[in-house]
């Protein structure tokens, strides 16, 4: 059983394919990487898996069941974290608040548990500070632990919300575009950060990318997409040769350039 599989996933927008007839597995362990030009329908397709689309056609399983119907919350219960594209974290509160507010929204013990301070609460409370002061030591983030997120230099942002992610115990991480914004040497320390997390915490591992050398470092496999459709898979050396490959993302410096 692969831990997930698309199956003929096709969406549109109104009258807009977005992504056409999407087939995938992915098995325990990988590390996997999603590429294609902008508008490729990368986003989207991260946007299905995790239930905050409904797919128009096919389906999506995770561990052998299937998600039709399922919310992003429930997704998650199940197993399966995101970061986005562009970063989404609670700005009002600390990087240590951060870290533990996704732990409560996912533990979900109730309003009435809070204000009673049940047991249940208590030790919730303390495995949550434990996880969150965990994760600040491993992301390199302890010195940040009382400032707000828009207060960090934007690779440490990312990691924050890489933090955040990690926080609800994933077997399958989701990275949307984890080095945007990020400069060189940021990007050297994420390559080793996403490899670390992947060892330590036993993880699966698909990730969209748009900078190559984070692709080409990191990935075993790479799916890349072009106007929805799936135009290559395979080892990133072959993926690299592929002349539709070539093609679309010369197509894509041509527009960029334009
Ligand atoms: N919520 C939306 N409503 C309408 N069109 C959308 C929406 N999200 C994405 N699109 C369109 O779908 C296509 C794929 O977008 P997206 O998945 O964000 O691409 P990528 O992440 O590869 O850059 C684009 O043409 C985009 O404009
Ligand atoms: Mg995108």
């Amino acid at each position: 059983m692969s831990l997930l599989e698309i199956r003929e996933v096709s969406h549109y927008f109104g009258g807009l394919r977005a992504v056409y007839n999407l087939n995938l597995k992915l098995e325990g362990g990988e590390l996997m990487g999603l590429i294609g030009p902008n508008g490729a329908g990368k986003t989207t397709v991260f946007n299905l898996v995790s239930g905050f689309y409904t797919p128009t056609e096919g389906e999506v399983l995770f561990l052998g069941q299937s998600l039709a119907g399922l919310r992003p919350h429930q997704v998650t219960a199940r197993g399966m974290a995101r970061t986005f594209q562009n970063i989404r974290l609670w700005n009002s509160l600390t990087v240590f608040e951060n870290l533990c507010l996704s732990q409560h929204y996912h533990l979900g013990y109730g309003l009435l548990g809070a204000i009673l301070r049940t047991r249940r609460f208590t030790e919730n409370e303390r495995r949550i500070r434990k996880t969150a002061q965990q994760l600040l030591e491993i992301l390199g983030l302890s010195h940040y632990a009382d400032e707000l997120p828009k207060n960090l230099p934007y690779g440490m942002q990312r990691r924050v919300e890489i933090g955040r992610a990690l926080s609800l115990h994933p077997r399958l991480l989701l990275l949307d575009e984890p080095a945007a914004g990020m400069n060189p040497s940021e990007v050297d320390q994420l390559i080793d950060l996403v490899r670390w997390i992947r060892e330590e915490f036993k993880l699966t591992i698909w990730l969209i990318e748009h900078q190559m050398r984070v692709v080409m470092n990191l990935c075993e496999i790479i799916k890349v997409l072009d106007f929805g459709e799936t135009i290559a898979e395979g080892a990133p050396v072959e993926v690299q040769q592929n002349p539709r490959v070539v093609q679309a993302y010369l197509g894509d410096e041509e527009d960029s350039h334009a």
